[in-house]
């Protein structure tokens, strides 16, 4: 469920008219919906009900600090994986206690940085970095709370790309290591165990991995209570997928997602923390973009936009589905043909739909690339030394500019021509 729809015959973000932004702005341009955020929160939220416990969006999938201000308003925590992030969870005004640090590759600048905010817990990933986090603690006076990131060997049936539970994956320790992983953490004086973690993956449209993977954990928390570990806290991760195909496809509902954790780790008597980020950010934003030209090809024609792969790059990099919808309503009976979609960027991976029904688009006529709210703005690059997009936040009748479009003169000046150079 989302917040776009059509009304009087135009493609509406809650109460405004796209075309309304996309004068005022320009294309592209991403926007995003308030309802729709707040919707996604909640039902996560109210899916958990009953269970002690936080919801830390995943700041990785938009991290724009109105949206994250936004979450935090409505009780969400963060997760974050840099300190780029965490400056943004903080920038927000989120607690650095509500705030969970992932990653598999955190350096001590980054967690000096994380112990200074505060945040509740360091997601820790292997012994290296164990050991790293105790000095760094050690050297500020402080103990890092530390929750253990098991890989639970549980393959996700999700792209391979965005698949992190395999024993082959880079992440986490093996759950098979965990009892002597903890049995080091509790010895290390700048170390305090408080939870375990784990995360196998992004975009699972079954539950089975999921249950899999917590009833294992569920195991494994058993086990360290009776080695005497404090597990005080329980972090199942992220990666509920969502509906990108808004006519045919179901995933599971967080509801039913909710179940799973009710009843692998639920009984547990500890918080349980989850991560989501595309649950709840995806389906509430839009990449609007303008069409600069329809031209003829052999097999059919391409729509070229505006936006490009450097925008939203999910189709080139997962070969993505995202629904592409005029703003203008198409008529009932209007022609429907196939067309490619694609950017300008100097690529044939620059696309994002081959033979896509679409109705008869002229130059100048809008579109809508839905469901790009999560793993959209946060991905773009300025490749092909295109701007980075605005970011639009609509609630109800406003709009507001969230993220301006650089100049180019500021896209230049962080860079330098040696003297020597002339
Ligand atoms: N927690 C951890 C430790 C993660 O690694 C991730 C995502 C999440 C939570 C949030 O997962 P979500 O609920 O959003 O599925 N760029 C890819 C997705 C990469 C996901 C990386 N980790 C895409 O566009 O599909």
């Amino acid at each position: 469920m989302d917040h776009f729809d059509y009304r009087d015959g135009a493609l509406h973000a809650e109460d405004v008219p796209l075309a309304e932004i996309a004068a005022a702005v320009g294309t592209p341009c991403y926007v995003y919906s308030c309802a729709t955020l707040e919707r996604h929160f909640r039902v996560m939220d109210e899916a958990l009900a009953g269970m002690p416990h936080v919801v830390c969006f995943a700041v990785k999938a938009l991290s724009n600090v109105a949206v994250l201000r936004f979450l935090a308003r409505l009780g969400a925590g963060m997760d974050v994986v840099s300190e780029g992030e965490l400056r943004r969870a903080l920038a927000a005004g989120v607690p650095g206690a509500k705030i969970v640090f992932a990653g598999v590759g955190k350096t001590g600048a980054e967690m000096a940085a994380a112990l200074q905010a505060g945040v509740g817990q360091f997601n820790v990933e292997s012994e290296p970095e164990l050991e790293r986090l105790s000095e760094v603690a050690v050297s500020m006076g402080a103990q890092a709370p530390v929750a253990v990131r098991v890989n639970p060997d549980v393959d996700a049936k999700t792209h391979a790309k965005i698949s992190t539970g395999k024993a082959e994956d880079k992440f986490g320790v093996p759950i098979s290591r965990a009892p002597e992983v903890y049995a080091r953490a509790a010895a290390l004086p700048g170390i305090r165990v408080v939870g375990v973690d784990v995360h196998i993956g992004s975009q699972l449209t079954a539950l089975e991995p999921f249950e899999q993977a917590f009833s294992r954990v569920a195991a494994l928390v058993g086990a360290l209570r009776e080695a005497g570990h404090d597990i005080a806290r329980i972090d199942v991760g992220g990666g509920l997928g969502v509906p990108y195909v808004r006519s045919n496809e179901a995933p599971p509902l967080p509801f039913d997602y909710g179940a799973v954790v009710r009843r692998t780790v639920g009984g547990l008597g500890a918080e349980i923390v989850v991560e989501p980020g595309r649950l709840i950010a995806a389906n509430a934003g839009v990449l609007l973009a303008s069409v600069i030209y329809r031209k003829r090809g052999e097999a059919r024609d391409f729509l070229i936009l505006d936006a490009a792969m450097n925008d939203l790059i999910r189709p080139a990099m997962y070969d993505a589905h995202h629904d592409i919808v005029a703003v203008r309503e198409p008529e009932a009976g209007a022609a429907i043909l196939p067309a490619d979609i694609v950017g300008p960027v100097c690529e044939s991976g620059d696309a994002f739909a081959k033979a896509r029904p679409m109705p008869p688009l002229a130059a100048g006529e809008l579109v809508a690339i839905r469901s790009a709210g999560a793993y959209g703005a946060v991905m773009s690059s300025e490749y092909n030394t295109r701007p980075l997009v605005p970011e639009v936040l609509v609630s109800k009748d406003r709009f507001d500019v969230v993220r301006r479009r650089p100049t180019y003169a500021e896209m230049i000046e962080r860079e330098r021509i040696p003297d020597w150079l002339g």
